[in-house]
């Protein structure tokens, strides 16, 4: 059975009240339920504290969306994994395109975070994705190639089973135009393939999400796609049923 993870990135978005109020409806659509799915929510650094208490004992994991890769220091408004690791999160997204786009991250910084967030025994959730002047001169594959290629590299294939691949066509996020189902199977293909000729063996371990406008409509085409383990979700996390209709909607796919 293929393995799933269904994340919430919030982005900045919900103050610590708000967010409470979210994580509260999120596990309280999950009660008594035995999930397959893994499913994890990213919200604020400023909500990360309050929210151990409230997703104890429920399926829920907590994840951060972003991190800096040294581990203490004169960073004026930065945070290290290890204070990620220090507020319970287990998963670190890196690489956003938001993160690239807005705030000049290469693939090697991408990379200097995916080894302080392994070292530190977390998982990383790596973005990759290609713009859509990219798609349209037909370099995709090139640069989720390069992305790949610089992102995990040095990467030790032990770590393989800590990391996630998201998809992410920089011209599907926030859009209302999530990418076909073809055009995500082919890149998950590709992506695939990649891992396992820079990883070996190893690498089938590692889960690849799509991203990019996913919501309670379009989940099940795409979830049901064979080679997409799960989604990162912006918009759609933020609604409660939503969210939660995309958790159910992985469930029904594990099942059939
Ligand atoms: P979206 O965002 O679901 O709102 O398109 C996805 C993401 O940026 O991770």
């Amino acid at each position: 059975m293929k393995k799933m993870l269904i994340a919430g990135n919030w982005k900045m978005n919900t103050n610590s009240f708000e967010s409470e109020k979210l994580a509260e409806y999120i596990c309280g659509g999950l009660i008594d339920k035995q999930l397959k799915s893994n499913v994890l929510i990213c919200p604020p650094f400023t909500s990360l504290m309050t929210m151990n208490s409230i997703l104890k004992g429920s399926p829920v994991k907590l994840g951060a969306q972003n991190c800096h890769y040294e581990p203490n220091g004169a960073f004026t408004g930065e945070i290290s994994v290890q204070m990620l690791a220090h507020l319970h999160c287990e998963y670190v997204i890196i690489g956003h395109s938001e993160r690239r786009q807005y705030f000049f991250e290469t693939d090697e910084i991408v990379n200097k975070k995916l080894h302080s967030v392994l070292q530190a025994g977390m998982n990383a959730i790596v973005c990759i994705g290609e713009t859509i002047d990219e798609r349209q001169s037909s370099k995709t594959f090139d640069v989720l190639s390069r992305q790949l290629m610089i992102g995990l590299q040095n990467i030790d294939a032990s770590f393989c089973k800590n990391i996630v691949i998201a998809y992410e066509p920089v011209w599907a996020i926030g859009t209302g135009l999530a990418a076909t189902s073809e055009q995500v199977q082919e890149a998950h293909f590709f992506i695939k393939e990649e891992l396992l000729s820079n990883l070996g063996n190893d690498a089938m371990e590692i889960m690849v999400l799509y991203g990019g406008s996913m919501n309670e409509k379009n989940a099940c085409e795409l979830l049901s796609l064979k080679d997409v383990n799960g989604g990162l979700i912006g918009g759609a996390s933020l609604k409660g049923d939503s969210f939660l209709k995309i958790i159910y909607t992985s469930e029904d796919v594990l099942i059939q």
